[in-house]
């Protein structure tokens, strides 16, 4: 199974935006696909239950939810099988929580929005990755993602400037569009909607899509040295 972690604990970055897309995508490809919500604003699983029955299932875990009367590794057990896990985390996420999450993630990714606040703060994010929860540089496992960019803005500018500097795979721009607004409105994600719609975003998605792809080559190469802990449930505290 691949985990996908997104994560960046600044508010509103597109970490729920980014998480439903990647549920859609390997959804819509024939996987099978869990969405795992650790957010108690319940985004991502609001989304799910929007999602027409007749859309390829996705499994949602609402992780955020305690309920007293299984344990919890029972209540955030994933059906079997499941090929891919899309792990979507809330704003002001406790790294050494979720260490062992992001420890056993085949890849994460961290969506950043163009403006000052936001890259100074995933600065400090990467900085957390690094020290909190023991993700090196060499594994290239961490990627950064722009979101909801407008190009030839300054912003989008000093932005792609402090990408490159950071010696993080910087894959891909997503574009601030109301095509994600209005999937998400739906439950799907882009990935589901009439191509000719989303284009360009389908264009844009392609470099992340690569990437995922990529990280899963080596983690199969480097599987029989370091087997993943399939059965173990991300956990929290
Ligand atoms: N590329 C985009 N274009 C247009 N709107 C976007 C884009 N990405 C995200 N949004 C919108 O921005 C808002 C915040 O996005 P999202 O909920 O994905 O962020 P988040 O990081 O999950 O937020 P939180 O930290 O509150 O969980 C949402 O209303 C979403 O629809
Ligand atoms: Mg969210």
């Amino acid at each position: 199974m691949k985990r996908i972690v997104v994560l960046n604990p600044k508010g509103g970055s597109g970490k729920t935006t980014l998480a439903t897309n990647l549920a859609s995508l390997f959804a819509a490809r024939g996987h099978k696909t869990a969405l795992m919500d650790y957010d108690n604003q319940g985004s991502s699983t609001y989304w799910v239950n929007q999602r027409g029955a007749e859309r390829p299932l996705i499994q949602i875990i609402s992780a955020y939810k305690h309920p007293i009367s299984v344990t919890r590794n029972y209540f955030l057990r994933v059906a079997p099988d499941t090929q891919y896990l899309i792990i979507d985390t809330p704003a002001a996420l406790d790294f050494s929580a979720f260490q062992r999450t992001l420890r056993e993630a085949t890849a994460i990714v961290i969506p950043v929005l163009p403006s000052d606040v936001d890259i100074h703060a995933v600065a400090n994010c990467i900085g957390q990755l690094m020290t909190l929860a023991k993700i090196g540089r060499e594994e290239r496992r961490i990627a950064v993602v722009a979101n909801r960019v407008r190009k030839h803005t300054l912003g989008y500018q000093r932005l792609v400037f402090f990408l490159n500097s950071l010696q993080i795979p910087f894959i891909t721009t997503l574009r601030d569009t109301q095509n994600y607004i209005n999937a998400t409105a739906q439950g799907i994600g882009i990935f589901e909607m009439a191509p000719n719609r989303v284009q360009d975003d389908l264009i844009a998605w392609q470099p992340l899509i690569e990437w995922l792809h990529a990280r899963e080559e080596i983690d199969k190469s480097t599987q029989s040295l370091t087997p993943l802990a399939v059965n173990a449930a991300p956990q929290r505290g």
